[in-house]
C-alpha cells in the first residue's frame, strides 16, 4: 500500500513489472492478470504497489465508502481465500491508503526506530487505531510495537527502549531488531535478509520476531474466536 514500493523492490520485483497491483485493487476492486506474483521466499506471494498508487490518495476522496475499498475487494475476490496471512505494508502517513489498510486488517504491527525520539508519534497512532476501531473496524487490534534500528553503542537507543517498555508494557515485542548492515544490503539484491545472510544478527532477529508473532497471534486469534462466539 506504499507508492514507494519498497516491499516490492525488496522482493525482487522491478518497477516495470508492477502493473495491475494494489492500485487496481483499490480503484477497480479487481486485480490485473498475474497480479499475485511468486517471490523468492517459499509460500510468500506479493501484490506489488505501483507508482499510480500515489494518485489514489486523491482519486479516492470523492469515492463512496472510500475507507472500505480495500476491505471490500479483499473480501469479494476469491484469490484472497487461498492465503492464511496477509501483510499490508503501509506508507508513513495517515492518509486514505493507510486508513484502507487499517480498515481491512485484524491487527497492526508498529515499528519504532530507536534512533530518534518517536514516542509521541506512537501515542497519536494508538489514538488513531482506537478511532478506526470505533468508527470502521471493531476487529482491529494492536499486535505489538517493534523496536528497530537498535544500536547498543548509542545511549538514545537504550532510552527509547526503556521509555517504550515503561509506557506500553507488554505491547512492546520482546524481540528488538538491531541496526545491521546486512538488513540494509538485502533489498538491493531483491531478497529478504533471512535469505541474503541467514547467519546475520539481522536475520536471526527477524526469525525470532516471526516466532514471537506467531505465538502471540495464536493467543489473540483464540480470544477473537471466543469473542465471536
Ligand atoms: N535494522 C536495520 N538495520 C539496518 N538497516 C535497516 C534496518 N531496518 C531497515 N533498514 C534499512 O533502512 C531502509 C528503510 O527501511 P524500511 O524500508 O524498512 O523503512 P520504512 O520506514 O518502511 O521506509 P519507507 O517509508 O521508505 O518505506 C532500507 O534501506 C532498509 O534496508
Ligand atoms: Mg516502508
Amino acid at each position: 500500500m506504499d507508492p514507494q514500493g519498497n516491499a516490492s523492490t525488496g522482493l525482487g520485483i522491478t518497477r516495470s513489472e508492477r502493473h495491475g497491483g494494489t492500485y487496481n485493487l483499490l480503484m477497480e476492486g479487481d486485480l490485473g492478470d498475474e497480479a499475485i506474483r511468486p517471490t523468492p521466499v517459499p509460500n510468500l506471494s506479493l501484490i506489488a504497489s505501483d507508482s499510480d498508487l500515489a494518485g489514489a490518495e486523491i482519486e479516492l476522496v470523492p469515492v463512496a465508502k472510500r475507507e472500505f475499498r480495500l476491505k471490500t475487494a479483499m473480501t469479494d475476490l476469491p484469490e484472497f481465500a487461498a492465503f492464511r496471512v496477509i501483510l499490508l505494508d503501509c506508507p508513513p502517513g495517515l492518509g486514505l491508503l493507510t486508513l484502507n489498510a487499517l480498515v481491512a486488517s485484524d491487527g497492526v504491527i508498529v515499528p519504532l526506530q530507536c534512533e530518534f525520539y518517536a514516542l509521541e508519534g506512537i501515542s497519536s497512532l494508538m489514538h488513531t487505531i482506537e478511532a478506526v476501531r470505533r468508527r470502521f473496524n471493531a476487529r482491529l487490534r494492536l499486535c505489538g510495537i517493534l523496536l528497530t534500528m537498535f544500536d547498543r553503542r548509542n545511549s538514545l537507543s537504550g532510552l527509547v527502549e526503556k521509555d517504550a517498555r515503561d509506557h506500553f508494557g507488554d505491547w512492546v515485542f520482546d524481540t528488538t531488531i538491531p541496526r545491521n548492515i546486512r538488513i540494509s544490503e538485502a533489498p538491493s539484491h531483491g531478497i529478504p535478509v533471512i535469505l541474503y545472510d541467514p547467519k546475520s544478527i539481522g536475520a536471526s532477529s527477524y526469525t525470532a520476531l516471526g516466532a514471537e508473532i506467531v505465538k502471540k497471534e495464536k493467543i489473540a486469534i483464540q480470544e477473537q474466536v471466543r469473542a465471536d462466539d
